[in-house]
């Protein structure tokens, strides 16, 4: 999608950074990344941590908040901060083996033992530096119980602790983990609710900032945006990376039209696919 070449003028500066994979600096949020790091915190005191479950519906900030505190970990003790995709690793053993990869274990190979995994990770933790573990997208996990069980007992049989911060989509209520992971937990919990209209707009003007050159985007058109990100349920209310999205095609439309400047009516055009795309899901049912 960024690679197509502009002919013509463009209203583009840098159209890479309205790309939603890169998770920038985490705009508002601050109780959250606040709550985040506290989870890490007593790690670098050796002490037990809490385990955290974050939950909220997609495009609320969750992998960013937590990419931001792991990547910016000032702590007079040094902890390994780990983030694993669950998408990518979706079963017990190929959990343990990415968090050997992760710690720079020497080359653990695929298809090896759980228990030898668990032995070399308890070596490692034996070791180390005390370790911080986010489960993206946990919901995604085949073997929920197994890894919460697994990790929660290394944690607490090892010189180092671990820190483990499950995230999902689904409130706590529909996580089902079995009575003898649910009691190993003990986890508290960090919702991260949509964005509202006021919360988007600065997300907005920063990423608009960067992708656009000066004066290239006209009057009203992130407010334009973020209101209809909190209101249209064709862009997933209060989603920020729609709301990217969006403001991404509107530029796209503006190209393509050959315009100076993106307006209200290149947003309106960009939405209109997708609102298409939501009526017809409705239609069916
Ligand atoms: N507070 C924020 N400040 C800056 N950018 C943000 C913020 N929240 C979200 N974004 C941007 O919106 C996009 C989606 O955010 P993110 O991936 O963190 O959401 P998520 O809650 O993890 O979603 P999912 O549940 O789908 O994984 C990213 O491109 C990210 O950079
Ligand atoms: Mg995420």
């Amino acid at each position: 999608m960024f690679d197509a070449q502009h002919r013509g003028k463009t209203v583009f500066d840098n159209e890479q950074a309205l790309c939603t994979t890169n998770h920038a600096e985490p705009i508002g949020r601050t109780e959250e990344v606040e709550t985040i790091a506290d989870t890490v915190r007593p790690l670098t005191l050796g002490n037990e941590p809490d385990d955290l479950l974050i939950y909220g519906p997609a495009g609320t900030g969750k992998t960013t908040c937590i990419k931001h505190v792991f990547t910016n970990l000032d702590t007079e003790t040094p902890v390994d901060p780990v983030i694993i995709n669950c998408w990518d690793y979706n079963t017990r053993s190929a959990i343990l083996t990415q968090l050997l990869i992760e710690l720079g274990y020497p080359a653990p190979r695929k298809g090896k033992p759980v228990d030898e995994l668990l032995g070399k990770l308890r070596e490692w933790l034996d070791k180390n530096d005390p370790v911080a573990v986010a489960l993206d997208e946990f919901d995604q996990l085949e073997d929920q119980n197994e890894i919460v069980y697994d990790l929660h007992n290394l944690s607490v049989n090892t010189d180092q602790h671990m820190a483990m911060l499950l995230v999902s989509n689904k409130p706590p209520s529909q996580i089902e983990l079995e009575n003898r992971s649910q009691s190993r937990l003990g986890y508290r919990t960090l919702q991260f609710t949509p964005y509202e209209k006021e919360d988007l707009e600065p997300i907005l003007e920063a990423k608009a900032d960067q992708a656009f050159k000066a004066h290239a985007l006209g009057d009203h058109v992130v407010e334009t945006v973020a209101e209809k990100a909190v209101e249209e349920l064709s862009i997933g209310t209060g989603d920020c990376r729609h709301a990217i999205e969006i403001l991404h095609r509107a530029g796209r439309e503006a190209d393509q039209a050959q315009a100076d400047r993106v307006t209200a009516a290149h947003v309106e055009r960009a939405i209109n696919p997708l609102r298409q795309k939501a009526e017809t899901e409705a239609e069916a049912g």
